[in-house]
């Protein structure tokens, strides 16, 4: 692959569409006019366990403005997909609380709301398990985790291993559920049209998925559901794939016989839009008398719901990130009456990187041992887990960058008034990602571009990525190029999610846009309709080198204890990543300080706290969900390496989504440990875990 002209990529573009954003001119799924437009309220099951008896909608039909109301007894037979969460309405079992039961349709939302609370609902409440237990006699090995990885690998003999280190750790590390909690809840506007297509307006990481997965749910034609996603507002996983709401509000408009919109609430999103579960994991290493790790073991359970087997890769990146030369990673699963997990923001690494990170620095102090030089120590030449070549390591310049940057074993004031002061240091690694994804470049008459794939932005800027990457392929100025994403008729792409978006979508725009310049190379003259290449890029991710390809980075945090109350503050944090070429600084740096800041989220405040008498998630809104945000942050600082890497794509960038969350949270903890001597091994490091070792 040759390498792109440099001019508009690196260049810090600031969002294509910031003006709309802020102006409120943008329109989001929910705020689409459609005419004749009718509302649903979703009505949730109040047990977690058990059928629906009967739903009496007598009562819910004689309040003004109801029209009807959907449920198993009325409801269309649907077809059968993948994802089972998506046979909505089709049956009376319950399987967990909060599973959409009914559907009120509305002329508005408050009679719809008001219809609902007509309902008389007959539920026959049955025994519900929804508690993570390590004793829990029904944990198996899942078939595969979450994106097709293995469940368990092993090399070497991990217990003898053990066994004979000169020093070990074993520690049981456990993270909560976690809640993806978008700003923009999810929402759905469905319109059935004359000709039998469905039109939805939804918040999706992935109109082409929801197309296509919608119309098999309907037994449709592909192509007779068309997704307008234009403007999504954050998805962190919960919008990547299809959602109930799309489902329902389709389902709706179909009995109803108008368009119908249906929003979640906040507390809806608590239920059937997916989370991180949470995790119980032990993590053991031992060591030789030097610090090379002689053994790793990452033994991980989980959860999932009674629909769906969904295991969360928390052990995969073990395999990739430290040499020792007995391994063993594994993973146990329940199915519980939980909604189901799905991805949150980094699935896997995030909480599976915390624990390790977190055993990595008990062991370093069990060592007497500096953390980040044990850390350089365990650099393996080749990935451990496969036996591949690296496409490019950057992770010992990424530690050696940032304890420089960070001022890493210089001495600091342990002490600021009430406050006792901490460092700690943390790993990140999150894999480089390249999907197949379709586009289409077309040049009109008068010189100007339009570049299309249906790729979706949201929040990330990823529509003023590929401007730049298609301005250099076509080699003109990126005020030349209109840039098209959001939309299924658009030419198909892959998922925004997996940090691969920019990489995949960016080589597919490459391509149609090489194509286009050829063409427009062997024409004399641009004929009076213009030229369009499309591009495919299935066998150009088929055909790549058989590499192993991640994004690495390093993240040190200082925190200051209160002594008197265990309030943890963190007055700054920061990250040095090799994440490849950087499209755009401006967008790329907010993408990893927003990870960043997740990350510490994760290490001090997000914490799903289920009710298991119900098993209800109780703190089901932004008041009692706290997501971190500036306030809980002093400095963070990101920077990256100058990293060229020819093995990922035409741009030579690696993902920068999700890499930033994942490290910081054992970041903190260590630095929490290093602060008061206090090592807490249950996210988040709440002030009462920490108060009854704090001597006044
Ligand atoms: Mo993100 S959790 O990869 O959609």
């Amino acid at each position: 692959m040759t390498a792109l002209t440099p001019h508009a990529i690196g260049t810090p573009q600031p969002r294509i569409e910031a003006e709309d954003k802020v102006t409120g001119r943008a329109a989001y799924a929910y705020e689409h006019q459609v005419d004749e437009m009718t509302y649903g309220w979703i009505v949730g099951s109040t047990v977690a366990a058990g059928t629906v008896r009967d739903i009496d909608i007598t009562a819910a039909l004689r309040e003004p403005g109801v029209l009807d109301v959907v449920w198993h007894g009325n409801a269309m037979p649907l077809h059968k997909v993948v994802d089972t969460e998506l046979h909505v309405l089709q049956g009376p079992e319950i399987a967990y609380y909060g599973q959409p039961i009914a559907v009120v349709v509305a002329t508005s939302l408050e009679a719809a709301r008001a219809g609902a609370r007509a309902l008389d609902v007959n539920l026959q409440e049955s025994h519900h398990e929804s508690e993570l237990r390590r004793d829990d006699p029904n944990l198996f090995t899942p078939e595969s985790l979450n994106a097709g990885f293995p469940s368990d690998t092993s090399a070497g003999d991990v217990e003898k291993a053990l066994a004979g280190a000169a020093f070990s750790i074993d520690e049981v590390y456990e993270t909560p559920p976690l809640h993806n909690v978008p700003m923009e809840p999810h929402a759905a506007i469905a319109r059935w049209e004359d000709d039998g297509s469905l039109t939805l307006w939804d918040t999706t990481q992935n109109s082409s998925e929801v197309a296509d997965t919608v119309a098999q749910v309907f037994g449709l034609d592909a192509g007779q559901v068309v997704v307008h996603s234009e403007h999504v507002g954050g998805g962190f996983g919960s919008k990547g794939t299809t959602r109930p709401n799309a489902v329902l509000a389709a389902l709706a408009a179909r009995v109803v016989g108008w368009p119908v919109k249906i929003a979640l609430t906040r507390e809806m999103t608590f239920h059937f839009v997916g989370y991180r579960t949470p995790t119980q994991q032990r993590v053991r290493l031992g060591a030789d008398p030097d610090g090379r790790l002689v053994a790793i073991a990452h033994d991980t359970i989980e959860l999932t719901s009674k629909l769906l087997d969904f295991a969360e890769q928390t052990g995969e990146s073990t395999r990739h990130v430290y040499a020792a030369d007995n391994r063993q990673v594994t993973h146990l699963l329940t199915r519980l009456n939980v909604p189901t997990p799905r991805w949150l923001r980094a699935p896997g690494e995030a909480p599976g990187v915390y624990a390790v990170e977190a055993a990595l620095d008990e062991l370093a102090r069990a060592i007497g041992m500096d953390p980040v030089e044990l850390r350089i120590r365990n650099e393996p030449a080749t990935d451990p887990g496969s036996g591949k070549a690296f496409s490019s390591r950057g992770y010992v310049n990424c530690l050696r960058e940032g304890a420089e940057r960070f001022g890493w074993g210089t001495a600091f004031d342990r002490r600021v008034g009430p406050w006792r002061v901490g460092q700690g240091m943390a790993g990140s690694i999150y894999p480089a990602y390249l999907r197949p994804s379709t586009a289409r470049a077309e040049v009109h008459h008068d010189g100007t571009y339009d570049v299309s794939t249906a790729a979706a932005d949201i929040g990330t800027g990823a529509r003023t990525v590929l401007r730049q990457i298609a301005a250099d392929a076509l080699g003109v100025p990126i005020d030349n190029v209109r840039m098209h994403v959001g939309h299924s008729s658009l030419p198909q792409a892959s998922v925004a999610g997996g940090s691969s978006g920019t990489a995949s979508w960016g080589s597919a725009v490459t391509k149609a846009c090489r194509l286009l310049r050829e063409q427009l190379g062997r024409a004399d003259h641009i004929p009076p309709g213009g030229l369009s290449a499309t591009a495919d890029t299935s066998d150009d991710v088929a055909r790549r080198a058989d590499l192993a390809r991640f994004a690495f980075g390093a993240q040190f945090v200082e925190v200051r204890v209160h002594e008197d109350t265990g309030e943890v503050r963190v007055p700054r944090a920061l990250g040095v990543f090799a994440v490849g070429r950087v499209i755009n600084a401006r967008l790329g740096r907010s993408q990893l300080i927003g990870g960043m800041t997740m990350g510490l989220g994760m290490g001090l405040m997000e914490e799903g706290v289920m009710d298991h008498t119900y098993g209800d998630t109780m703190n089901d809104d932004y008041a009692g969900y706290h997501i971190a945000a500036n306030a809980d942050i002093g400095d963070i600082e990101v920077s990256w390496l100058d990293e060229k890497d020819d093995q990922l794509n035409p741009m030579g960038s690696k993902g920068i989504g999700e890499i930033g969350i994942v490290g910081t949270a054992a970041a903190v903890t260590n630095a929490v440990y290093d602060a008061v001597g206090v090592r807490v091994r249950d996210l988040p490091v709440r002030l009462d875990k920490l108060l009854p070792h704090l001597s006044t």
